[in-house]
């Protein structure tokens, strides 16, 4: 009997010792995967390292980029593309114009009015619509078509029905959002696609005669009066309503700017002469390279993987289309390492399934048990039941991505305005700040990252207020835009419409 009792003793101190092991084990294996877990936060966190020192250091090889770009063709890769755009409207060009807008998610097609009135009077609809997935990657006779069909049926709706719809020209601004080496206002080829875009036979094409065949096609007399950039849209209706304004910057899907440079700066094209003096450059600063960025393993990986590697490297870094992926990117890499977010999903692994708003969303949730976080996590992401502990550290990648992003976009910003002597340092050539008076200085801004993502937004004031400094820096005003890349364009139809035509002369 004693023998028994003493047997089940040892066998239940036995069992006891066993569970009280993988108690402990199993919390130091999870102590351990947590310490990886925050390895890969601070891995990150210091990758994206975006000190006022590094920015100072961004803004200067932007401004000197924005030299080379304007020296000779391909002395930097900032492209520095001419628009021939050297005025900009003011008011005076009344009647109706259309326009049609290319370059992001979606497509918009636009009717402006401008009034005869006094002070001057715009007003515009406008119809927007996603670009289906396919045509993307098609061929550029089924983009064409589809976009002059679009155009056709606002027409029609617009103008009351059909029949008087199609019987007189109309004059169209065309914004289309990808790098184009322009010969003129409204002519220019393709260099290359971006955003995700990749229609090889455009390559090296005019645009404005893909469109216009497509709208003969549709039977639209319509004639393009100005191929634009979204950023010289963007100037267009933000000089429009404010004369102060010098640049403009778009923070969408992609990203980039354009400014108002003087003619004899523009090395790269002697001889070229305009009416004012200056024209209007589209910087294509989304393909903006310098060693100052802080770039990581996650940038790199990206950038590789992307259809277009070595390309739209700050584009990469700040743009709606990509910071979401970086973020998956980060949270795939902490599962590889700990597992702790539970069992693989296959969305983890997916690219660009985790879009910015859905990671904007994620960081401004304000729940405290970060409920959007969970929600976002299980039904984009496919993974459930993530601790609350881990939900913070993802709102903490969510975080350092966006804000390495708008201080990024401040950076850009400064480069510009020190290009053009508007940063209170004298420019490149830095003369003293005392010795500078700042002129009221506006930069138009657009798309969805700057005016939807509240953090993003004060991260880039936070940064301009840091690299300027509070004196100067309220000088320099931000100003949204709305629907500017499309009603911009339809006013430099109007400027350059077929009874208002102002050229730009080549000697
Ligand atoms: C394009 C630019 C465009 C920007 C914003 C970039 O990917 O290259 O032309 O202005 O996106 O839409």
């Amino acid at each position: 009997m004693g023998r028994v009792v003493v047997g089940v003793a040892v066998g239940l101190a036995t069992v006891a010792c066993a569970v009280a092991a993988a108690v402990v084990g199993g919390r130091i294996r999870s102590r351990r995967k947590w310490k990886r877990v925050v390895r890969v936060l601070r891995e990150v966190e210091e990758g994206c390292e975006s000190s006022v020192e590094r920015l100072r250091q961004v803004v200067d090889a932007m401004a000197v980029e924005m030299h080379a770009g304007l020296a000779s063709e391909g002395g930097s890769k900032l492209k520095m593309l001419l628009t021939y755009v050297h005025n900009l409207p003011d008011g005076t060009d009344k009647g109706t114009y259309y326009a049609l807008d290319l370059g992001g998610t979606n497509f918009r097609v636009l009717r402006v009015h401008l009034h005869d009135q006094q002070p001057s009077v715009l007003e515009h609809e406008v119809q927007q619509q996603p670009i289906p997935q396919h045509l993307m990657t098609s061929t550029s006779k089924d983009l064409f078509d589809f976009i002059a069909s679009s155009l056709k049926e606002f027409i029609e709706k617009e103008e009351d029905g059909p029949e008087l719809a199609l019987d007189r020209r109309r004059e169209l601004g065309f914004t289309f959002s990808f790098p184009v080496k322009q010969m003129s206002v409204s002519s220019g080829i393709l260099m290359k696609w971006t955003k995700g875009f990749s229609i090889v036979d455009m390559v090296g094409v005019d645009v404005p005669a893909c469109l216009q065949e497509a709208l003969i096609r549709k039977g639209l007399d319509m004639r393009i009066a100005a191929l634009v950039n979204d950023t010289v849209g963007t100037l267009a209706l933000g000089h429009y309503h404010d004369s102060d304004t010098v640049a403009s910057i778009i923070i969408g899907t992609g990203t980039n700017a354009c400014y108002l440079e003087r003619v004899d700066a523009i090395i790269k094209c002697q001889g070229l002469l305009t009416t004012s003096g200056y024209m209007v450059v589209n910087m294509e600063w989304g393909n903006f390279w310098s060693s100052h960025l802080p770039r990581t393993s996650y940038d790199i990986d990206l950038d590789s993987e992307s259809p277009n590697p070595n390309d739209q490297g700050f584009e990469k870094m700040i743009s709606g289309m990509y910071l979401g992926d970086i973020v998956r990117r980060v949270i795939l890499r902490m599962w590889l390492e700990s597992d702790m977010f539970g069992p693989i999903s296959s969305k983890l692994s997916m690219p660009f399934t985790l879009r910015t708003p859905m990671m904007a969303a994620m960081h401004e949730d304000d729940s405290p048990d970060l409920r959007e976080v969970a929600r976002i996590l299980k039904d984009i992401l496919e993974i459930p039941d993530v601790p609350l502990k881990l939900r913070k550290v993802v709102v903490k990648v969510c975080d350092v991505v966006t804000r390495r992003a708008a201080r990024l976009a401040a950076a850009g910003i400064v480069g510009i305005l020190k290009k053009i002597g508007r940063d209170g340092s004298g420019g490149i050539t830095g003369a003293r700040r005392s010795d500078v008076k700042m002129k009221r200085t506006v930069v138009a801004i657009e798309g969805g990252l700057y005016s939807s993502y509240t953090l993003f937004r004060e991260y880039l004031h936070e940064a301009l207020n840091e690299i300027l400094g509070e004196d100067i820096a309220k000088h320099v005003i931000l100003k949204v835009t709305e629907d500017g890349s499309g009603v911009g364009a339809a006013l430099l139809a109007a400027s350059h419409s077929s009874s208002d035509v102002d050229t730009v002369q080549l000697l």
